[in-house]
């Protein structure tokens, strides 16, 4: 049986005043001291961690989430399950009633078209983390949010397989010139041809970039009968017989269809350009699924008319619009018409990642990201704020607590808070920090109610202080 944690949350005074503890601007809400140490009957545990405590908001019906642009489904019943008010909404907010409605909430759940700018987050009081349930964090003003103690959270890789699953159908497509054959016959043409269309068993498939898509690429691509060699900046094991090449001309040199698969940074820019169009063999395929800014397309719709390339699939272009509509034209990249004139050419509107699952496994990536952050303070895979991250505390830790104090990065911080930690047994602690912020997360142990509320004025009047949360 699991028994009771509970929460000083630093952002709602609504509760202080029920125990007398400070109702500061940056508050905390407070467990009533009746409740410290009650073991909670009704929280199941999880079966594999019978002897872990779980730490929890205590009052978990006054913790606010609001849940904006359809947060997939998977998320707000693990938000909910927690017991939380979650309030959830099908569309984003404009920005006035977006500033309304933050004010209250603890939590908030947004995806790609809710701005959260610092004029939005000053309205914020009593946020404590954000999370993106999506891939970019661009809609958020991280430092701010860094800055004011505020975790944000995204899903970078919950659809690393959706993309590998595009990139065989385009492999294949490619091959056999699908979607020429497919627009032909929409025209009313039969066109039965053998000519140049291969099957992809033997063939060799060059992944740039072996991270989580390019692995599980490596792996289907295998399991069609295909050899695969892989180029990376790091060295990677290898899954099944792939094997790694030394440099991108090694990579280009051998394989028949090369799969684009590195992050959008200064060294990815235009890697794909006239140079490794010459390196590439005679009649191979080139496909990117990554970021436009890889390959250099100007230098792709010439390799193509030389018949250098014999086909190119693209998901992502240099300048994507912001909505759908009939926006793929030259006003937004300068060679569309050109491109677009090309046979065996597949364009798809960044649709790597859009499926189903995908969506799903976002909604719980994230949420459980948020409910390990609201409960037990872990911010591993947060976006703004060093990852910082200690044991469960257990069952035979009842009179424990665990002190989470989020600073200023400057000297002399750690030996004020050891000071008024130092009255206590800290079990464990841990800091780290990430530009100008700094997060600290200790576990105290025989600490009772008044000693906590001290711990947490204390900690509360240094200057250094951005938030203080103590669970317990
Ligand atoms: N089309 C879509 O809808 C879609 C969806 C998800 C991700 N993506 C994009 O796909 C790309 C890969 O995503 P991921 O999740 O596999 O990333 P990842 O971080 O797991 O892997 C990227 C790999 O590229 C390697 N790398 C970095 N710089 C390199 C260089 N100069 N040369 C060779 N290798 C280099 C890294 O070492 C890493 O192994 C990213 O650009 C991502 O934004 C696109």
């Amino acid at each position: 049986m699991a028994s009771a944690a509970k929460d000083i949350n630093p952002r709602q005074s609504s509760l202080s005043a029920r125990v007398g503890l400070s109702t500061s601007p940056a508050a905390a809400f407070h467990s009533p001291p009746s409740s410290f140490g009650t073991p909670l009957a009704s929280r199941p545990a999880p079966s594999n961690a019978a002897f872990l405590k779980q730490l929890k908001p205590f009052a978990s019906q006054d913790f606010k989430i609001l849940l904006l642009e359809n947060v997939n489904q998977t998320g707000r019943d693990i938000l909910s399950e927690q017991g939380y008010q979650v309030e959830f909404l099908k569309s984003s907010l404009p920005e006035d009633q977006l500033i309304e409605k933050i004010r209250d909430v603890h939590v908030i759940g947004i995806r790609s078209k809710t701005k959260l700018t610092a004029r939005v987050l000053k309205e914020a009081r009593n946020l404590i983390v954000i999370g993106c349930f999506c891939i970019g964090t661009n809609q958020v003003d991280l430092k701010y949010a860094a800055e004011n103690g505020i975790a944000v959270f995204n899903s970078p890789f919950s659809n690393s397989r959706s993309v590998a699953e595009l990139v065989i159908a385009e492999i294949i497509s490619l091959a056999r010139q699908l979607c020429d054959r497919s627009s032909e016959l929409h025209n009313g043409t039969w066109n039965k041809v053998s000519n140049k269309c291969w099957e992809v068993r033997g063939k060799t498939l060059g992944i740039i970039g072996y991270g989580h898509i390019g692995s599980q690429l490596s792996v289907l691509a295998e399991a069609m009968g295909m050899s695969v060699i892989y180029y990376d900046v790091i060295n990677l094991m290898a899954m099944g017989t792939a094997r790694q090449v030394p440099t991108l001309k090694a990579l280009l040199g051998n394989a028949d269809f090369v799969s684009c698969h590195v992050p959008e940074i200064a060294e990815t820019e235009n890697m794909i350009g006239p140079e490794q169009f010459e390196q590439m063999k005679a009649g191979s395929y080139l496909i990117n699924a990554s970021r436009g800014s890889v390959v250099d397309i100007p230098a792709l719709v010439h390799a193509m008319r030389t018949g250098k390339v014999a086909g190119a699939a693209l998901d992502v272009y240099p300048s994507e619009p912001a909505g759908n509509g009939d926006y793929f034209n030259n006003s937004l990249n300068s060679w569309t018409k050109e491109l677009t004139s090309l046979k065996n050419v597949i364009l798809t509107p960044h649709i790597g990642g859009s499926t189903e699952e995908a969506q799903s496994a976002i909604g719980v990536e994230v949420g459980q990201a948020l409910v390990r952050y609201v409960n037990e303070g872990t911010t591993l895979g947060a976006v703004n704020l060093p990852e910082v991250h200690l044991r469960s505390l257990t069952m035979e830790e009842p009179n424990h607590a665990r002190v989470i104090y989020i600073h200023k990065n400057i000297p002399g911080v750690l030996r004020r808070v050891n000071e008024v930690l130092g009255d206590h047994n800290v079990d464990k602690q841990m800091t780290d920090s990430r530009d100008d912020v700094a997060y600290l997360m200790a576990d105290v142990s025989d600490v009772n109610q008044a000693q906590l509320k001290d711990l947490y004025e204390q900690l509360e009047g240094l200057s250094s202080r951005i938030l203080t949360r103590i669970l317990y």
